[in-house]
């Protein structure tokens, strides 16, 4: 709790604590470390779900039955498309940009070129232009890499699944199984979290009833920041810095000793480890394993081992952001389509819960404890030191 100076009111600084709705898309427990998404534990779908059956089960409530999972299949790959005005505009934006201000843009393009879109009044073709956005992320993602590289971007193929299509548009090559799956798994496990920052800043949007795409786009504006989604891209430029881990560690000593944080480390609701992480680091291990190039594996493992010998007392651990990096670099990734696939899982979240909290509305509005001066006197400009 903070207290503001002036009227001695007491509050929670960011909001910490504060419940803003109540939720059956998914549960968080910081204390057990555990993730669960429609009561089913986000180990058990890493290892058995896909990423179109974790959405299906975001937005629907259940596991689909095997003809409702090829329908929204089918949804999902007509919706895949990106039509070609927006893909021209977003080549003509006055880069260089970050590819997360990137996608924000190609979101508004979308929402501006799009007429059934913009119209989305009722909750089923709010949910429709939901799934439809959920197809669409992957390959705008995809192409502004692409474009990025001076590279026409690459139609979809409808033969390939969510994360196979999405590693095919990213590179031009039909990924192989264990690529597929590996990046099955880190979509899914990046699907939703609660009511992280981008969740609630695209709630807060959607309950103003502005669109759905305005909502999605404050998401993503909200997860490119270095606290959020953002984390991710930062941990693999610092992993990169070093040859050794001796070297990494001693940065390390540094940053504690001025008391600067560690990118990776930490978060507002685990004080345990993210269960999250633990599951990336076991694919982190394994993909670098097989590539044969240990080197930021090493490095990574080295700082986990002294940050938690350090701060771990204080709940300050690795999170999701720590891993993950390491195994998007091992399928041959840039670093800057770090976060922007973060928001190419995340998105099925956002519309999960908007569409939720939509079924029974109302305005977010909080309040701020004003404590600047009062009563001042209008100082004529001429008059003005
Ligand atoms: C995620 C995060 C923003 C949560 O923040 P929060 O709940 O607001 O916690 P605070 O930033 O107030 O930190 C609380 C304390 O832990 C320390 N701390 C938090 N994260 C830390 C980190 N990554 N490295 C070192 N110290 C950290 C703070 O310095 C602070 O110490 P103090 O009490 O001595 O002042 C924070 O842990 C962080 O900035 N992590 C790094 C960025 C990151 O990895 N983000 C991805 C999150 S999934």
């Amino acid at each position: 709790m903070t207290k503001s100076s002036k009227q001695e009111i007491e509050f929670p600084k960011g909001l910490e604590g504060v419940v803003a709705a109540t939720t059956q898309v998914g549960s968080v427990d910081g204390i057990a470390g555990k993730l669960a998404y429609r009561g089913y534990d986000i180990n058990t779908l890493a290892e058995h779900s896909t990423y179109e059956e974790t959405a299906y089960l975001l937005l629907h409530g259940s596991l689909p039955t095997r003809s409702a999972l090829a329908g929204f299949h089918g949804k999902l790959l007509g919706y895949r498309t990106v039509p070609d005005e927006a893909l021209k505009r977003l080549s003509d934006l006055p880069c260089p940009c970050h590819p997360m201000s990137m996608l924000r843009s190609g979101i508004s393009l979308l929402e501006c070129i799009d007429d059934a879109c913009r119209i989305a009044e009722t909750q089923e073709s709010k949910q429709d232009a939901g799934i439809q956005l959920i197809a669409q992320m992957a390959t705008l993602t995809a192409a502004i890499s692409r474009i990025l590289e001076h590279k026409p971007p690459i139609a979809p193929d409808p033969a390939l699944s969510h994360a196979g299509n999405f590693l095919y548009m990213l590179s031009g090559k039909r990924p192989e199984p264990l690529a597929e799956r590996v990046m099955d798994i880190a979509l899914i496990l990046h699907a939703d979290h609660g009511m992280n920052a981008s969740t609630f800043a695209s709630m807060v949007v959607a309950s103003t009833m502005s669109d759905i795409h305005s909502a999605i786009s404050s998401g993503i504006a909200t997860l490119k920041g270095s606290l959020h989604g953002g984390a991710n891209e930062r941990v693999i430029r610092m992993l990169e810095q070093f040859s050794t881990p001796e070297e990494a560690l001693v940065y390390v000593d540094k940053a504690m000793a001025n008391k600067e944080k560690i990118m990776g480390f930490g978060h507002r609701v685990y004080k345990t480890y993210d269960p999250r992480a633990l599951i990336f680091q076991r694919y982190a291990r394994d993909l670098s394993e097989l590539t044969g190039d240990m080197k930021l594996f090493n490095i990574a493992e080295a700082i986990e081992k002294k940050v938690v010998e350090k701060l771990g007392d204080k709940g300050i651990l690795p999170n999701v952001d720590f891993y993950s990096g390491i195994i998007y670099h091992a399928l041959g990734i840039d670093a800057s389509i770090f976060t922007p696939i973060f928001a190419v899982s995340r998105v099925a979240g956002w519309v999960a819960r908007i569409l939720e909290y939509l079924e029974d509305n109302r305005l977010f509005r909080p309040r701020a404890i004003y404590v600047g001066p009062e009563n001042l006197a209008y100082t004529p400009m001429e008059e003005r030191q």
